[in-house]
């Protein structure tokens, strides 16, 4: 067995390129590097040869010998430093390798890969598990696949600690193998437990990790490290280790120890290996205001979030602020698993494939009913299309979280979103991610801009510019009304513990709401206020509560029980004010949803989940606006449901609720962070002062 190792003549640490080296600037001594080096080469030696490389000047790291390439057999691939501080050592590797009669391949230029450092073989020979995330790119995986004819494992680096694979991994001889776990994502720990059987995973903790415990040199069944607990040492000696300590405390300041500063250039080639890599890749393209939406930045931290990478080919920028950009980004990911992952959320943020690559939707029959298969898309509340024998078919009742069925009709293609309980048996459900695209309205800065107005970032906004919002939303809703069009609000009780009951009573009888949707809670609520003067026994005139207040909510649904329904008891002149009394006299629907908290329920209650949930969906097709007011559930469930485009005005004290429906990101909702009491009474202000705009003139 032969390594390559290169004395430290000119190592010192002399700039910060990974977190070991900060505050150890011009910190290591001299003398004892040199000595901790040549214990080390002593030890090396008794069990193997060891090549020596000439030290060069100004490259402090090159006695980090790992990181000159990926050695197999009589080929090496050579490393492509990621940082411009350690590439002067390349040409000096390489004339090395040369001299040796190496087989010397290159990466292409920008394609970052460090050697060894980040490449290391199973034992066996059988596979290559290669790190990223650091200093090596994902697209450096395929080539070392090709290259060295292996398959290869990719493996996510996360702590920046950890930046080499070899920091925190080490194969072991007999298929052991040595590594820290939480220096890895979840996909990756799920892959090392998939190739390596438990009782051969020696998994060690932080203080053996900061020791650099993986950072081992294995020569049969001997392991060179700088330091290793007690415990790390009784586990390896059990299974047949032997522990040969040697401190490398002064090549720690730079980030490195044994394994870092030795390259075995002697790694059998096994036959029966073949080329693979899981790594697959794929081209998209995005257009619209890339930099001003935030688009290009969304779409790329999507990429690496999930564990990919990625490349832009090419971007073409809009120069002027209404022209939009267009960009060809390539991806990249570990895995099929992976890449679909980021494939949906590139989707939903409007990518789609080069023009070249389009193709049909992949289909697949459904088997059980009411359960969609394996792979099926999953859709969003943006416009979608999918392409269906080489056209684009537009899916009709777009909502979340459903399925898309596409089905030949006597009027053609047709493709339509199904819930997963709607689904039958031989529906024909899209799966995978071909051929699907989402249609996202172009957002201009102007635009955004609106939106974060609207929003209050901040949390609560101010009162001034909750009556801006107020003006402008009165105004909307007088449109709305003047022109036939339809108004949907969501309320919960709060509503009325506001006083907001009389406000909201108002809208309806004025006819600004064409649908009321909301639970048990409002309705009794409402009638109770109505009948009895009291809020869940609160007087709403004197704000005390009232002496056996608290069973009145009870007595209400009773009532209304007594009178077989809301309508009956209006009919029955029982009920005579109030907001459901107005959707009862101007006919306007209202649902109301069950839960598990209800009381009664009223008649009018729908309790099966089912129903309300299709009663809702019904009572919204058409929607121009939907007022969501104080009911997070109600107006979670309703968002889900509503396609994009329909504006959506959320209100409510709680911030947390109105950032979450903001989450649908579209430019057409508007949140207000507000008391929804007071909301609604400046809103039937506002609408006041339209009605006679010509008043304030006077
Ligand atoms: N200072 C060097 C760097 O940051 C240390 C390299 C350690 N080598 C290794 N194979 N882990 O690049």
């Amino acid at each position: 067995m032969r390594f390559l190792m290169c004395p430290p003549d000119h190592y010192d640490v002399d700039y910060v390129i990974n977190p070991w080296m900060e505050g150890n600037i011009h910190k290591s001594s001299q003398d004892r590097a040199a000595e901790q080096w040549q214990q080390l080469f002593h030890v090396l030696k008794e069990h193997a040869i060891v090549d020596l490389v000439t030290p060069q000047k100004g490259v402090p790291d090159m006695v980090f010998t790992a990181n000159a390439g990926l050695v197999l057999g009589k080929t090496v691939v050579l490393s492509r430093f990621y940082h411009k501080e350690r590439q002067g050592e390349e040409p000096f590797f390489k004339e090395w390798f040369l001299e040796k009669d190496f087989t010397v391949y290159e990466l292409p230029k920008d394609l970052p890969f460090e050697g060894a450092g980040d490449a290391l073989f199973d034992r066996e020979g059988r596979w290559l598990w290669a790190g990223y995330g650091f200093r090596s790119e994902l697209d450096s995986h395929p080539y070392l696949a090709e290259w060295l004819d292996t398959e290869v494992l990719s493996l996510r680096l996360m702590d920046e600690r950890f930046y080499h694979l070899d920091t925190c991994f080490c194969p072991l001889q007999d298929g052991y193998l040595l590594y820290y776990p939480p220096a890895f994502d979840g996909y990756s720990n799920r892959l090392i437990e998939m190739r390596v059987p438990g009782a051969k995973r020696i998994a060690i903790g932080e203080l053996d990790a900061v020791n650099f415990a993986c950072n081992a040199v294995n020569v049969g069944s001997i392991v060179i490290v700088n330091k290793v607990s007690d415990e790390l040492r009784q586990r390896l000696t059990q299974v047949g280790f032997q522990i040969v300590e040697t401190p490398l405390t002064e090549f720690l300041k730079a980030g490195g120890a044994a394994k870092c500063l030795t390259l075995r250039v002697t790694e059998p080639v096994v036959s029966e290996v073949r080329a693979i890599a899981a790594v697959e890749s794929r081209t998209i393209r995005l257009e619209g205001h890339l930099l001003d939406s935030g688009l290009i930045n969304q779409a790329l931290d999507v990429v690496v979030e999930a564990g990919g990478s990625f490349q832009v080919l090419n971007f073409n920028l809009g120069e002027q602020r209404q022209s939009t950009s267009a960009a060809d980004v390539k991806v990249s990911a570990p895995s099929h698993e992976i890449m679909e992952l980021i494939m949906v959320q590139l989707i939903d943020l409007g990518a789609v494939p080069p023009p070249q690559e389009i193709c049909d939707v992949h289909l697949e029959v459904c088997v059980q009913t009411g359960v969609a298969p394996e792979d099926f898309y999953g859709t969003t509340i943006y416009p979608t299309e999918v392409r269906v024998q080489d056209q684009w078919v537009k899916v009709q009742a777009q909502r979340m979280d459903a399925a898309i069925v596409v089905a030949q009709t006597p009027q053609g293609l047709m493709a339509e979103c199904k819930l997963l309980r709607d689904l039958q048996v031989d529906d024909r459900v899209v799966v995978g991610v071909e051929g699907i695209r989402t249609v996202r309205k172009v957002e201009s800065r102007e635009q955004r801009n609106t939106q974060e107005f609207s929003f209050m970032g901040s949390g609560v906004s101010s009162e001034r510019r909750v009556e801006l919002v107020v003006e402008q939303i009165a105004w909307e809703l007088r449109q709305i009304r003047d022109q036939g069009g339809k108004v949907v609000v969501t309320a919960g009780p709060v509503v009325i513990h506001t006083g907001g009951g009389e406000h909201l009573a108002k809208l309806i009888r004025e006819g600004y709401v064409q649908a009321l949707l909301g639970g048990n809670a409002i309705a009794v609520h409402d009638i109770e206020q109505a009948i009895m003067g009291t809020s869940l026994g609160m007087d709403m005139k004197r704000g005390v509560s009232v002496q056996g207040g608290h069973r009145h909510h009870l007595k209400v649904i009773n009532t209304i029980r007594r009178c077989g329904g809301i309508a009956q008891a209006v009919e029955q002149g029982v009920l005579t004010s109030g907001v459901l009394y107005e959707c009862v006299r101007h006919n306007v629907p209202f649902s109301l949803a069950g839960s598990i908290r209800d009381d009664g329920p009223l008649p009018d209650t729908e309790m099966d989940l089912l129903e309300a949930q299709a009663d809702y969906a019904h009572l919204i097709q058409g929607a121009d606006l939907i007022l969501m007011l104080s009911s997070m559930l109600h107006s979670i469930g309703v968002g889900n449901m509503t396609p994009a485009g329909v504006k959506m005005v959320c209100v409510d004290i709680n911030p947390a609720v109105v950032t979450k429906l903001s989450d649908r990101g579209s430019i057409e909702s508007v949140g207000v962070v507000t008391d929804v009491g007071l909301f609604l009474s400046l809103l039937t202000q506002q609408l006041g002062k339209l009605t006679n705009p010509y008043q304030s003139h006077l």
